[in-house]
């Protein structure tokens, strides 16, 4: 049975957008990692998980689809739901799936299902400039939220390919301004997927909200992974900055719980990711 009880957890208040924030000052790294049910959401509590985020991801490693476009709002509730019960201190935070945030109302209305009916605390979605005048509506109705630049998954389509983005020098400074604009917009976190290292450690040295890193390099102020790539569980291509900690194991310590454990050591250590898991 999943477990909710704060005592398991090594977080010992729970977590807010407040004390993110004050990690992000005091140099601190924090550790996302995806869940999308409750026996999950309870095993990563107890590893020291801060942030669980209940990704969209979840159209691919739970659906098995190839993309994440045909997740839908109703599996995002559900989900969010599930890992909602099981939470005590972590944060959660739950994908806007594609097409949920078209204009400003029908955002509203979906983050709210996501935080009313799933229990969320905080919603994330994908997109710059153009997402702008949604970020503020979210955040004037004091609804907590993440932007997400880089590669954006539900974008793969019109990117043509699941690719590192910002590596010339026009489309560099066009995310680092997207990124400022999420912020002034009211965003209180900024995922960064698949950039190269030294546009990332720039993004984050210019925003006073903290960045989470995904095939970003070191210098995000948190890392996010997908929990089926961190024990080796995910089907087909494995993207370059994932990395199987369960796989890394001691014979006579191996469980989910450890590989979790070994993540967020790793993370907090500065130690992961390695060049080896980064783009140039
Ligand atoms: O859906 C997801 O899991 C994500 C992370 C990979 C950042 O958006």
């Amino acid at each position: 049975m999943p477990s909710s009880n704060t005592t398991d957890s090594p977080l010992k208040k729970p977590v807010t957008v407040s004390s993110l924030q004050d990690m992000k000052q005091a140099g601190d790294k924090f550790v996302v990692l995806t869940a999308y049910d409750a026996s999950f959401a309870a095993i990563l509590e107890r590893a020291g998980v801060e942030v669980l985020l209940v990704g969209d991801s979840l159209g691919m490693v739970m659906q098995g689809n190839t993309t994440t476009v045909p997740v839908t709002m109703d599996q995002m509730v559900y989900h969010t739901k599930c890992v909602s019960v099981a939470s005590g201190n972590a944060l959660v935070m739950a994908d806007m799936p594609f097409m949920s945030f078209p204009d400003p109302v029908r955002a509203l209305d979906n983050a709210a299902r996501l935080m009313q009916q799933g229990g969320a605390h905080m919603v994330k979605l994908e997109g710059g400039a153009h997402v702008t005048g949604i970020v503020e509506n979210l955040a004037k109705h004091d609804i907590p939220v993440c932007a997400h630049l880089g590669l954006r998954p539900q974008a793969v389509h019109k990117l043509g390919g699941y690719r590192v983005q910002g590596r010339d020098s026009a489309a560099a400074e066009a995310m680092l301004k997207d990124a400022m604009a999420m912020q002034q917009a009211g965003a209180d976190l900024l995922v960064l997927e698949c950039i190269p290292s030294a546009l990332a450690k720039r993004i984050t040295e210019s925003l006073s909200i903290p960045t989470i890193g995904i095939g970003a390099g070191r210098d995000c102020d948190a890392q996010v992974l997908v929990l089926y790539d961190v024990l080796g569980i995910s089907v087909g291509h494995q993207p370059r900055f994932a990395h199987n900690f369960l796989a890394d194991l001691e014979p006579g310590d191996v469980s989910i719980e450890s590989a979790v454990r070994a993540y967020v050591r790793a993370v907090k250590a500065k130690q992961f990711p390695t060049d080896e898991h980064t783009f140039k």
